[in-house]
């Protein structure tokens, strides 16, 4: 849903991880954070700057990039202490990196490779203490700010093909609630947005991933959430309409987390199974 903008996050700066090309969730986010009012500096990894085109991003925003590997501490230093000086102080971040590297190279969970696993975990949930931890130490993260990260439901329950990124997901959602713990005392507030399968980069590396979107799009009651309206979803939890909103994993799927079977499913079942 288009539309001019309410200025929800003017006068706010803030820090937005992840967008690699016009497909990503953290893209939607940018675009929607820009339209509400809100400023801030994209971050990816340096090797995006060949693989996407974060450049035109930035240009449409107006917004400086600030390139950083979320899995080394002195990269995230670096881009703190210089967000600090472009903005002063930053009232919120948004944290939308994942990669899977034994999804990715097709490696079955009861035979994974460990060193893989460990990157997959680094990347995709340590990666958030790390952003965090450096927010924090910079004196970058203002009061009241506001934290959020991408999840899905692979972290609550078992998705066959998911696999390792269930566990990525599990330790996610549990640091937001041990930070989210620990910043309370100063306002800031962490969640975690429980997102709907979404066509992306890192979505399309998932082998199966046609059969889970089309899944949880036959038993949402509002069919799978877009990453546009994700973005919008996350507006809210960067403004202070949700300042009392902390530690939670948030579901944005249309109504999927609360299902079991839907007619339609049954349907396409019976189609199947003949019976
Ligand atoms: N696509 C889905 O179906 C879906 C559903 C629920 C949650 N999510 C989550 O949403 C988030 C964003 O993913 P997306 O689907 O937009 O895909 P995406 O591929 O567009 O975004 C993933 C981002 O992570 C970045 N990244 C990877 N390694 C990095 C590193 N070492 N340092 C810094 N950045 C790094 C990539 O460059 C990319 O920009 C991820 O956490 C993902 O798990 C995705």
């Amino acid at each position: 849903m288009a539309n001019a903008g309410n200025g929800l996050l003017a006068g706010k700066n803030g820090v937005i991880f992840g967008a690699l090309n016009e497909n990503s969730i953290a893209w939607s986010i940018a675009e929607a954070v820009h339209r509400e009012g809100g400023r801030f500096a994209l971050s990816n990894a340096p090797i995006a700057k060949r693989l996407g085109t974060v450049d035109a991003l930035a240009s449409r925003t107006d917004s400086p990039v600030l390139w950083a590997d979320a899995t080394n501490d002195d990269e995230l230093a670096e881009l703190f202490e210089s967000a600090k000086k472009t903005f002063g102080g930053i009232d919120f971040v948004v944290h939308s990196i994942g990669m899977g590297m034994n999804v990715r190279k097709d490696r079955d969970y009861e035979d994974l490779n460990y060193e893989w696993y460990h990157t997959t975990l680094d990347i995709s949930a340590v990666s958030l203490h790390r952003v965090i931890h450096h927010a924090v130490e910079s004196g970058a993260l203002n009061d009241g700010a506001s934290i959020v990260t991408l999840s899905y439901i692979g972290a609550q329950r078992t998705f066959s093909k998911y696999s390792e990124m269930g566990d990525a997901k599990a330790l996610l959602e549990s640091i937001v609630r041990s930070f989210g713990y620990r910043l309370g005392r100063r306002g800031i507030r962490v969640n975690a947005i429980s997102q709907s399968p979404t066509r992306t980069t890192a979505g399309s590396g998932i082998t199966g991933f046609d059969a889970m979107f089309d899944f949880a799009d036959r038993i949402a009651p509002l069919g799978n959430a877009d990453a546009e309206s994700c973005a919008d979803y996350t507006v809210t939890l960067l403004s202070d309409l949700t300042r009392m909103v902390t530690m939670q994993t948030l579901f944005h799927d249309g109504g999927f987390s609360t299902m079991g079977i839907s007619d339609d499913l049954i349907h396409a079942l019976k189609d199947v199974l003949g019976t």
